[in-house]
């Protein structure tokens, strides 16, 4: 039996029992440090069909960590060693903040899915900087993203600051940046997503950022909440811009028409956003007629589901509340199904395949 699939067992045996009986936040935290605290190993070595280029990058696998889960990047080699193909770390604030009062997560057990309002808790790019500085004099098999976001006290004016002060110190520690402008927990942040706001935040950035800090890729995150006339000029304004990507989706502030009813304010992620995450990942591909590389998340919890992401139109995918509920094996088990899917459906890699169903 290897380290991880002894993780998985006891996870789904006892640990889960133990942490679905406490408060979501406390179960991420004490999950987060277990991890944090195992010696780092690399994951067994993928099948080299599951292996992606992108941006010049090699992802070792598809299936990434998505952000929120390791937001001051603590248990960054734990990822690695879980057998993900890259992490996505964050949402880091320039300035630490503490997020909103708890509680704060809430699960949602009967549609495998959680609802959280945490507002970018976050220690701050000071304090992450050395950490990721430290990983890479290691060194670690995988590409890290690094997610930004702003201060929730920062006015409307500052916005761009924040992000062009992220990208300044950060941008040259990560293989590729993810702006996001989605979360709903943060007032005021979609406003972002307007292709005029975009177009002024991403001159901002390129004016005022120094060249080195913006060599690397650059991703927007959107949300699952956008109209679809209004997802299409974004996608316009993402090729005028040159973005590299596109990660689709953040969580959802819809709850009846996913059929979830809950008293919980905030944003709901898992099984009950897949269908509309693979509409938005095919709407994107389709109207961008494969021009701009998409990150698919949303509900993802087995291979079938990040299979289809990928046929959508998908070249990566990425999850969160899948781990929660399926427990630290589900990578594993996601990638021996993706070969198996490949394999099935007549395609040697999966780059072959991405929006064949679009
Ligand atoms: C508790 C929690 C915290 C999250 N925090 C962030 C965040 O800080 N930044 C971000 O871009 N997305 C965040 N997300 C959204 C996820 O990255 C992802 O887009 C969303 O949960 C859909 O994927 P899933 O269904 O696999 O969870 C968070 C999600 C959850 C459940």
């Amino acid at each position: 039996m290897s380290a991880v699939s002894t993780i998985d067992a006891i996870y789904r045996l006892l640990l889960k029992r133990y942490l679905f009986g406490r408060d979501a936040e406390y179960a991420h935290r004490t999950m987060l440090r277990m991890l944090a605290a195992m010696p780092a190993f690399p994951a067994p070595r993928d099948k080299p069909e599951l292996g992606v280029k992108l941006w010049g990058i090699d992802f070792p696998n598809p299936i990434g960590l998505a952000a929120g889960m390791d937001k001051d990047a603590v248990a960054v080699h734990g990822w690695e060693t879980l057998g993900f193909g890259f992490a996505e770390l964050g949402t880091i604030t320039p300035r630490p903040q503490p997020g909103n009062e708890k509680p704060r997560i809430w699960r949602v057990p009967d549609r495998r899915a959680l609802i959280n309002r945490l507002g970018f808790p976050s220690e701050g790019m000071e304090a992450v900087a050395p950490r990721i500085e430290q990983i890479r004099k290691a060194g670690i098999s995988i590409p890290l993203a690094l997610n930004f976001g702003p201060n929730k006290d920062t006015p409307p004016e500052g916005i761009a600051g924040d992000y062009i002060a992220l990208i300044e110190r950060l941008g040259p520690l990560a293989d590729f940046i993810v702006i996001n402008v989605s979360s709903p927990n943060t007032p005021g942040l979609r406003n972002w997503e307007s292709p005029e706001k975009m177009s002024e935040l991403f001159a901002a950035v390129s004016e005022h950022t120094s060249e080195s800090a913006r060599a690397r890729p650059v991703l927007l995150k959107i949300s699952p909440d956008l109209e679809r006339n209004d997802l299409f000029r974004i996608c316009e304004t993402a090729l005028a811009l040159n973005l590299e990507g596109i990660v689709a989706c953040n969580t959802t502030v819809v709850r009846e028409a996913v059929g979830v009813s809950s008293p919980h304010p905030g944003g709901l992620s898992g099984q009950p956003i897949l269908i509309r995450t693979r509409e938005l990942i095919r709407d994107i591909y389709t109207h961008t007629r494969g021009q701009i590389p998409i990150i698919g998340v949303g509900g993802i919890a087995s291979a079938e589901d990040a299979w289809l992401d990928i046929r959508a139109g998908a070249s990566l995918v990425e999850l969160y509340t899948g781990l929660v509920y399926e427990g630290p094996g589900l990578i594993a088990r996601i990638k021996s199904g993706l070969v198996d899917l490949l394999r099935r459906d007549g395609f040697r890699s999966i780059s072959e395949a991405v929006g064949i169903d679009r």
